[in-house]
């Protein structure tokens, strides 16, 4: 099964399967990184499922929001309407094919997506290349650990979440964002070393 139709099914059930670990810990992450965001501009968030992130955009932003999840974005598109946002576009896409010309964006949100992206050098490639010279991408994601013991219990969590979404749970996502060509700017480790918020530029 592709993992576009995995998240269309998950898509029922996501937001109520993830509740305690975005109260816990991810809401704040999000907090986090949308402080950094610029106050407005034309933004693209890739993978942007339920929507988690709506509520942390500033009111000056233009949100173009892609998932090559038709599930996914019709939640997304559920809270659009409950929150009454009218600076919201969104459109099923998948990011390692973008349809966006050369240097179209100010900046790109990516939050826990290129854990799953089939092909994430590809992917990451895309953003760049829609990502106006001197854009920054904004990315919130679990990696790879570079302590031993951590990537253990990362790799018991891999099997499940390998079957169940195609989510990785030992990428490198550090080293694809800078393999893709972007230069890293800013990096927070926010949950040890696995959960980073990484704020990348294109030059
Ligand atoms: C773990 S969810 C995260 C959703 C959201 N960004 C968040 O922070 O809650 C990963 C999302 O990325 C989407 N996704 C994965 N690979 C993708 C691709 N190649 N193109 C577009 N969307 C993709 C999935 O459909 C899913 O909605």
């Amino acid at each position: 099964m592709s993992v576009a139709r995995k998240y269309d099914i998950a898509s029922r059930f996501y937001d109520a399967a993830e509740g305690f670990i975005e109260h816990r810990f991810f809401s704040k992450f999000r907090k986090r990184l949308f402080e950094m965001i610029p106050p407005n501009g034309r933004i693209l968030e890739v993978g942007i499922g339920t929507g988690k992130n709506l509520s942390f955009y500033p009111k000056g932003v233009e949100l173009v929001g892609v998932d090559f999840s038709a599930g996914m974005l019709k939640r997304c598109q559920e809270k659009v309407k409950e929150l009454g946002l009218k600076n919201v576009q969104l459109q099923q896409m998948d990011v390692e094919r973008l349809s966006f010309p050369d240097e179209h964006f100010d900046a790109v949100v990516s939050t826990f997506v290129f854990c799953t992206v089939p092909d994430p050098i590809r992917g990451l490639k895309e953003v760049r290349r829609v990502l106006k010279n001197g854009g920054r991408a904004y990315f919130l994601e679990h990696m790879r650990s570079e302590k031993w013991y951590l990537n253990i219990v990362l790799g018991i969590m891999h099997v499940c979440t390998k079957t169940l979404l195609g989510t990785s749970m030992l990428r490198k996502t550090r080293d694809n964002i800078e393999k893709a060509g972007f230069t890293i700017l800013h990096e927070e480790h926010l949950l040890s070393d696995v959960v980073r918020l990484i704020v990348a530029e294109r030059r």
